[in-house]
């Protein structure tokens, strides 16, 4: 039996279910290298600080490397004991060390250990996730560029509303994933800050200098300003939680869109064979599996933040065991959010657009606003114009024709103003190109909203 590394004071052996139930290694064995960052860095400190010779600390820094190249290469033996990433670790390390690996761990507690870890692996792992969010808003730009001239029906309710393109309408997703980059952009410092030196919570006594092992370890944001809070603050993973679960609503409502677009009914998109399915009983079906999968896991994800708040929300300040459920939440949910980019990204990159049936789908009532408008031209009110055209609908429906078949000496009728030149009214592209303010749908526009984030992600 070997002994545990906070077994001191213990007599009576651990139930063998307990033993299992209080084990993370499975989970958090994933972050050995930044265990050992982590643990290389304090060696460094505690030798700064006169804790440990020149010698010690080289010797237990290069038995660091040594366990770490047996995690590398994956001869790493756990052994019973082993509870989580840390005690494994430093088992292993006196293994190869001897006694001097046992003065490791002096001032330091796996409190601030395991947050500290946790923010190196998080920020490591979350500055990936920014690389495959600029690939797909690029996906989007190039797509948007590519296909500036495709006119689609814009819904509201769902219902047809006004003409837009299909490149407004990606660009919209866009300007969403621009703003989740942001977040993270935000977030980031606030992860990358060092809990390590605030022992199991009121401190090192051992006057280790908190800011080298900050800049030793990369951590732009500094050192956390109070010990109890460093290991009591899990708000890094919540929020990293947050932002995968709305980054998921936002490719989750994208994804449901394009869900739609594809059905048979519409066939304003098709989906490429990389990233449908069939079905094993009907022959015809190509079914948007990618697209669903994104959808089906934007709802999990939402449970994770949801029940990592409610970890959180009654414990204690300081450390409690609680938070050790955290990081299978964590893994879970970055895992996840990288995947669905990159989906994302592949979809987007390879889906057929079909400009016809998106022309098809654009009908002459979606410019009864613009008639309205051609009506405020002349300087009626807006609020009469609205009437004036709705009485236009109106009159097209009861002759069962469409908006497009009334004369102008028909529109005359409804209102004297309607002169001649309301003919060209009539012209979908004209109704996108009439939309020419900054973030309206006209082609100058949308490439402007395009060269608008290719000039953030050059910055970024
Ligand atoms: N595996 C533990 C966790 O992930 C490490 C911290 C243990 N600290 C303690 N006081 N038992 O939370």
């Amino acid at each position: 039996e070997p002994k545990k590394l906070w077994g001191g004071r213990f007599t009576g052996a651990t139930d063998p279910l307990m033993e299992k139930f209080n084990e993370s290694l499975p989970c958090d064995r994933r972050m050995w290298a930044e265990d050992i960052r982590g643990s290389q860095a304090y060696a460094r400190a505690l030798a700064k600080a006169g804790v440990l010779t020149e010698d010690e600390a080289a010797t237990i820094v290069s038995g660091l490397d040594t366990v770490a190249a047996e995690w590398e290469t994956g001869v790493f033996k756990v052994v019973a004991g082993d509870e989580d990433i840390h005690t494994a670790n430093e088992r292993r390390l006196t293994e190869l060390v001897g006694p001097v690996g046992g003065k490791l761990h002096t001032g330091r507690s796996r409190n601030d250990q395991v947050a500290t870890d946790t923010r190196l692996w998080l920020y490591g792992a979350l500055g990936q996730t920014r690389g495959y969010l600029a690939d797909l808003i690029k996906a989007a730009v190039s797509r948007a560029e590519a296909d500036a001239d495709v006119l689609m029906p814009g819904f509201t309710h769902l219902q047809p509303a006004q003409v837009v393109r299909w490149s407004h309408w990606l660009l919209g997703h866009a300007a969403a994933w621009q703003r989740d980059d942001m977040r993270l952009r935000d977030l980031l410092p606030r992860v990358a800050t060092l809990p390590l030196g605030s022992g199991a919570l009121a401190g090192n006594p051992f006057g280790v200098d908190r800011r080298a092992i900050a800049a030793d370890l990369g951590m732009v944001g500094g050192v956390c300003p109070n010990s109890m809070d460093a290991v009591s603050d899990r708000d890094y993973v919540c929020e990293a939680l947050f932002f995968a679960a709305l980054h998921l609503v936002h490719l989750s409502r994208w994804a449901e869109d394009l869900i739609i677009y594809s059905s048979g009914l519409f066939k304003f998109v098709q989906c490429s064979d990389a990233y449908a399915t069939g079905s094993s009983l009907m022959p015809q079906k190509k079914n948007p599996d990618a697209l669903e999968l994104i959808r089906g896991k934007a709802g999990r994800l939402q449970g994770n933040l949801a029940g990592l708040l409610a970890t959180m929300k009654g414990a204690p300040t300081t450390y409690n065991k609680d938070f050790q459920e955290a990081w299978l939440l964590m893994f879970d949910s970055v895992d996840t959010v990288n995947d669905c980019i990159r989906i994302a990204a592949g979809v987007l990159s390879t889906i057929a657009i079909n400009p016809e049936r998106m022309l098809a789908g654009l009908s002459a009532d979606m410019l009864a606003t613009d008639l309205a408008e051609y009506l405020v031209r002349k300087g009626v009110p807006f609020r009469d114009t609205h009437h004036l055209s709705g009485a236009a609908v109106k009159m097209a429906e009861e002759r069962g024709c469409s908006l497009f078949d009334l004369t102008p000496a028909d529109l005359r009728g409804i209102h004297p103003l309607f002169a001649d030149d309301v003919a060209e009214v009539w012209d979908y592209s004209r109704s996108a190109e009439m939309r020419d303010t900054e973030g309206g749908a006209s082609k100058r526009s949308v490439l402007q909203q395009a060269e608008k984030l290719k000039s953030y992600l050059a910055q970024e």
